[in-house]
């Protein structure tokens, strides 16, 4: 931990020297070594201890998006709300350090990926709805839905269904007041009711899931992608997202917001896509940013 250590020292006396983002972004950069570190020596409660314990935590937990995954009140770090901070940024009322820091937590690298979703599940859904007399698009994990900010800039076509699953009814309930000219029909319940219900009988063109699958073991992915596959019609698409193990907020999302994710790459996306849907055509790639890995699945017109 003596890396670890000179580390927090050097990012605490620059920080309250003179509070920049650079700072912000060689923190996390340093970090990532150090939870890449601990993650190989079994160390990663050590490295959260000490992180933590340290003074500069308490400066960092200025930050209201850190504070957030920190202190987790809907019971896990990254809910919809706190998205919200990148996804529709404030002119933010703080100022000095914890102006910079949040700044700086809600722009790095990680952030941007998290904006480049929202994007592609747009065009994704554009893209569905060209194709489509009218779009049947199932979300799970639906959240805020903030990818259809992009899809209104994209186009005034509203030929599109939207299902929103998500066991969070206040999000749901946020998605459908805010997008009123789509139809956004909620169910408020578990992604756990897709894999029990195997008997499904509403098809859909498009199944997409973002910020879920990082949170789940591979034995519940499988299910899940299971479960999201047989919800397709002939030509439909599955696409699902996951945080890379090289990700550039790693080790300052578990050290200093207790925020950590099932990170994936690439193999392992391709190994779950292997277990769920054996000899399924799929495209596997990442995002610009480089932080996110996607797994799109194809359910060709005669698997159906
Ligand atoms: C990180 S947010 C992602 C939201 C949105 N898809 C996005 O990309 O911005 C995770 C979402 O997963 C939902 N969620 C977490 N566990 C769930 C579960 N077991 N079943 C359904 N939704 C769940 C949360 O309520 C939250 O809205």
């Amino acid at each position: 931990m003596d890396r670890l250590k000179a580390v927090l020292t050097e990012a605490h006396e620059r920080l309250s020297a003179e509070p920049e983002l650079g700072v912000i972004d060689w923190l996390a950069t340093e970090l990532s070594t150090s939870f890449d570190e601990a993650m190989t020596g079994g160390d990663l409660q050590e490295f959260q201890t000490f992180c933590r314990s340290h003074p500069l935590s308490q400066i960092l937990l200025m930050d209201p998006y850190a504070r957030r995954a920190f202190e987790k009140p809907r019971g896990y770090a990254g809910d919809a709300v706190m998205l919200d901070y990148i996804y529709r940024p404030t002119r933010s009322s703080l100022d000095g350090i914890a102006g910079v820091i949040h700044e700086a937590t809600t722009s790095l690298p990680n952030a941007k990926s998290i904006l480049w979703r929202r994007d592609y599940l747009a065009t994704l859904i554009n893209s569905t709805m060209l194709s489509r007399e009218t779009a049947e698009v199932l979300s799970v994990a639906s959240g805020h839905m903030r990818e259809l900010d992009r899809l209104r800039d994209i186009t005034s076509h509203t030929n599109v269904r939207f299902t929103a699953l998500d066991q969070d009814a206040d999000s749901i309930a946020e998605a459908r007041s805010t997008y009123k000219e789509y139809v956004i029909s909620g169910q408020a319940k578990s992604f756990a009711s897709l894999i029990r219900e195997r008997a499904a009988s509403k098809r859909f063109d498009l199944v997409y899931s973002a910020g879920l699958f990082d949170y789940l073991q591979d034995n519940t992915a499988v299910a899940l992608i299971k479960a999201m596959f047989s919800r397709l019609q002939s030509g439909g698409i599955l696409s699902i997202a996951n945080f890379t193990r090289d990700s550039h907020g790693r080790g300052f999302m578990a050290g200093f917001m207790d925020w950590c994710l099932i990170y994936r790459n690439e193999e392992d996306l391709r190994s779950l896509a292997d277990a769920a849907c054996p000899k399924t055509s799929h495209r596997i790639f990442r995002d610009q940013p480089r932080n996110v890995v996607y797994l799109e699945l194809f359910a060709d017109r005669n698997e159906h």
